[in-house]
């Protein structure tokens, strides 16, 4: 079954402190989006792209990504769950039955990790995320940050993206979820609202979201070093 991608990048990345959103960052020699936009297209089954990007974005057009054929803008909304939403909105669930999110902010993914998440899912035909477990002691904190209690972190996950569902049901999901102002910080919290399943797919804990300004450094590391 054909799978369309949606890549949220409307966000304005103010814990960046930079002078443009952080997508639009240099990252060995091309902008984040432009390094997330690459690896993507390695994947064979990915051949459509709706990317959510704020109506007033100036950068985009200058990119020559923005001829690409393959990939349709739409414009991003307040929160990351209404970028995802305005994109889903714009897909025909027949033609793509499946859909595939991914952070802009994550340039690092790796392929195989994507087409393993993509085989778990359509091989159980159940929706999934790329995930890896937590390797630190996990700590539940009172509301004047001491300790609570030592969490069990046999069973804590590290969630990432992308994360891949069946587009009606995630549509439905999110379109819900946020109605009822449920807070929705992935597509699989907006899943699991809803009890739906998600399968948790283990990839690799190098596919950061650049959050910071050390996280283009560790993303330059890694992609120089990529496997
Ligand atoms: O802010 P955060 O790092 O969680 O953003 C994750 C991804 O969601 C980024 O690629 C960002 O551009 C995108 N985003 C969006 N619309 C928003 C906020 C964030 O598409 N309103």
């Amino acid at each position: 079954p054909a799978i369309a991608t949606v890549i949220p990048a409307a966000g304005v990345g103010k814990r960046m402190k930079a002078d443009k959103p952080k997508q639009y960052l240099p990252l060995c020699g091309l902008t984040v989006l432009e390094q997330t936009l690459h690896r993507l297209k390695q994947v064979p089954a990915l051949q459509q792209f709706y990317l959510a990007l704020s109506p007033d974005d100036p950068y985009f057009p200058d990119l020559p990504l923005a001829a690409d054929r393959q990939i349709q803008r739409v414009d991003g909304g307040s929160e990351r769950a209404n970028s995802v939403l305005n994109a889903l909105i714009q897909i025909d669930a027949q033609q793509y039955p499946w859909v595939l999110v991914h952070d802009a902010a994550r340039p690092v993914v790796r392929v195989s990790d994507i087409e393993l998440l993509i085989q778990c899912c359509l091989q159980n035909e159940q929706g999934g995320i790329l995930a890896t477990p937590v390797r630190d002691t996990m700590k539940l904190a009172t509301a004047e940050n001491t300790v609570k209690q030592t969490v069990d972190r046999t069973t804590l996950w590290h969630a990432y993206t992308p994360q891949l569902f069946p587009t009606v049901l995630l549509r439905e999901a999110l379109q819900r979820a946020l109605a009822q102002g449920v807070a929705i910080t992935d597509e699989a919290s907006a899943m699991e609202w809803a009890g739906w399943p998600v399968q948790l797919v283990q990839g690799h804990s190098d596919n950061i979201k650049i959050t910071q300004a050390e996280d283009l450094a560790l993303a330059t590391f890694y992609l120089e070093h990529s496997v």
